[in-house]
């Protein structure tokens, strides 16, 4: 029995998929300010059309460039691991397989869509990106990927997260890039926000609007918008993941997988895990997949199907998903990177469909499985990750308790080596669960009452 599957770099896909190729119903189409649908030269001044491109395509399958794949090769195919000694701390008959996207040089699996994005961009002929960071992953990833491609990179970081991750920080200016706590000064947006809130904590949705508007306010026309999670493109990138891990589950001899879980904060480690896999349910596969949430920011098991916009000062198109309301700002929990009010058009519609079940945790049951896996596995895991660790261990106890040899398939987003002060408050007792509460939420609907419903197509079929 092997406890790390490799898969041989030659193996490595050599096709993103596109889930939007295979959905049964087809996606709502995003929406500009009057309502009608974006054109794509609309989002010109903020994403390369190459890259718009992608986001519009309904091509099943998109080859990966030659020179992508060779900057992927740094550190993929990424391990495919075999959980045993969680397993035999939990004495289940279940098998757990692990996807260790930690190994990625900024810790998670924000790069995969970073080296992309970055190289389309060059290729368009751009000289440099704005970004927002939640946890500090994606500000890191993206300053890493442009340090290897030759773009500068601004990241504006919730400032939340910025106070609690100071090495964040040092890591993206160690890859060159230029990390600023969000909402700053330098931007409308963001002293907006300061003005009326000075001591907010921050959230993606304020931090989006800042990176939106520096990029867009270059009169050069040189500097372009990279978001790490939401649109299709990103999700796109990410299904390298669950591809590797298709090949690397044959290889030990798994002939059907029954459970798939991922994080879902924008939705894209989730995506990039569970979509070649919804490939195979739509094909007739039975196959529970499963994204999870933190219960203090319900997005996908709360929030309604809706059109709302990626930021507060409604920078983005009007995009098709569930939404807590894009002026939401989540309670400060550790998960950082799960803090956003909104989620990927394309695993908001899969949702509604039924392909896949959103589920939510709270943190203290999060953070006590992160002690297990490092007790056991070893590995200390990003407060993200946890989610899908606590989950994974439920459905490993549940396979005790029916006594049934489950395979379950989750993905190890990102380590936790930067969050270590969410481990220390979790071992000092400072943490508590929090699910937010009702009036919270509608409060925050409130605001976007007038908006478009989406029309929530469902076949019925699962
Ligand atoms: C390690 C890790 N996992 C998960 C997430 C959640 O993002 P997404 O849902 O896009 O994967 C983040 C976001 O910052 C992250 O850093």
């Amino acid at each position: 029995m092997s406890t790390k599957i490799f898969l041989n770099e030659q193996d490595i896909p050599r096709q993103w998929y596109n889930l939007a190729a295979d959905l049964p119903t087809p996606m709502q189409p995003p929406l500009g300010p009057d309502g009608n649908p974006i054109s794509p030269e609309m989002l010109a001044p903020v994403f390369p059309m190459n890259l718009i491109e992608q986001e519009m395509s309904q091509e099943r399958w998109i080859d990966i460039p030659e020179p992508i794949l060779e900057l992927l090769l740094r550190w993929r195919p990424s391990p495919l691991h075999r959980a045993r000694y969680l397993e035999k701390a939990l004495g289940t008959p279940a098998r757990i397989y692990y996807k260790n996207e930690s190994v990625s040089p900024a810790g998670s699996h924000k790069p995969n869509t970073a080296v992309a994005q970055a190289w389309y961009n060059k290729q368009f002929g751009i000289k440099r990106l704005t970004t927002e960071t939640g946890a500090g992953q994606w500000g890191s990833a993206l300053s890493f990927a442009c340090s290897l491609i030759g773009l500068e990179c601004k990241v504006f970081m919730v400032r939340i997260s910025f106070d609690q991750k100071p090495f964040r920080k040092t890591m993206m200016q160690t890859w060159g890039g230029q990390c600023i706590a969000s909402p700053s000064e330098e931007t409308q947006a963001g002293r907006d926000v300061l003005a009326k809130y000075p001591d907010t904590p921050g959230s993606l949705g304020i931090a989006i609007s800042e990176a939106i508007e520096a990029a867009v306010s270059d009169e050069s026309g040189q500097t372009r918008y990279s978001l790490g999670s939401v649109l299709n493109h990103v999700l796109l990138h990410q299904t390298i993941i669950g591809l590797e891990a298709k090949k690397q589950l044959v290889i030990a001899g798994e002939k059907k997988v029954d459970v798939v879980i991922g994080c879902a904060g924008g939705g894209s480690n989730f995506a990039g895990l569970a979509f070649p896999f919804i490939n195979d349910k739509i094909n007739g596969a039975d196959i529970d997949i499963l994204a999870v949430e933190p219960a203090s920011c319900p997005t996908l098991t709360r929030a309604p199907f809706i059109y709302d916009h990626g930021d507060i000062a409604k920078m983005t198109p009007l995009l098709p998903m569930h939404s807590l309301g894009h002026a939401f700002v989540p309670p400060p929990i550790h998960a950082g990177g799960l803090r956003y009010h909104g989620m990927a058009p394309l695993v908001s519609q899969a949702a509604v469909e039924g392909l896949i079940t959103p589920e939510s945790i709270m943190q203290l049951e999060c953070y006590e499985a992160a002690m297990l896996f490092a007790q056991t596995e070893g590995m200390i895991i990003a407060p993200e990750t946890s989610h899908a660790v606590a989950m994974a261990i439920r459905q490993a106890k549940q396979a005790k308790e029916e006594a049934k040899e489950k395979v379950i398939v989750f993905n190890l987003s990102g380590h936790g080596l930067m969050d270590l002060n969410g481990y220390d408050a979790y071992m000092s007792g400072k943490l508590f669960n929090y699910s937010l509460p009702q009036e919270d939420l509608d409060k925050s609907l409130e605001a976007i009452k007038g908006h478009p419903p989406v029309t929530a197509a469902k076949t019925g079929k699962w």
